[in-house]
């Protein structure tokens, strides 16, 4: 289903429904998205919002996330985000993976901390484990 050395890297026939469905709500940054045309359900939204800081990343957060500009301009309606934290993304308020080339580094500790007490299995905290990201 995923190839990252071919051309389009994402071949969605190249599993069954859920399978890619289940891959792709895993994807912490929401760059991976489905919309069923089978009649199944669409992808849920978390009911609690999770912010993960990724070592020496970005924020991974999950949940019901509106990202505005100051003057409230919405910028993103989303499901999963990846927020950079870095100052170096020429996409912000998104990580673009700059972070790498601008060798950031945090001082976060290594445990993962979802926002929301009672911790999700389904959440990024559970999914994405502290990587060097
Ligand atoms: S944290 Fe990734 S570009 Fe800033």
């Amino acid at each position: 289903m995923f190839d990252v050395g071919r051309r389009p890297w994402v071949t969605v026939d190249g599993a069954e429904t859920d399978r890619v469905v289940a891959t792709v709500v895993q994807c912490p940054t929401g760059a991976l998205r489905y919309t069923r045309l089978d009649g199944g359900a669409q992808e849920d939204t978390d009911d609690i919002t999770t912010v993960v800081p990724v070592p020496n990343g970005p924020l991974f957060v999950r949940g019901k996330i509106r990202v505005t500009t100051p003057d409230g301009t919405l910028v993103a309606d989303e499901t999963r985000v990846a927020l950079c934290r870095c100052g170096s993304s020429a996409n912000a308020p998104f990580c673009d993976n700059s972070h790498r080339a601008a060798g950031f580094r945090s001082s976060d500790p290594q445990a993962v901390v979802p926002v929301a007490a009672g911790g999700d299995p389904g959440s990024p905290a559970e999914v994405c484990e502290p990587q060097d990201f």
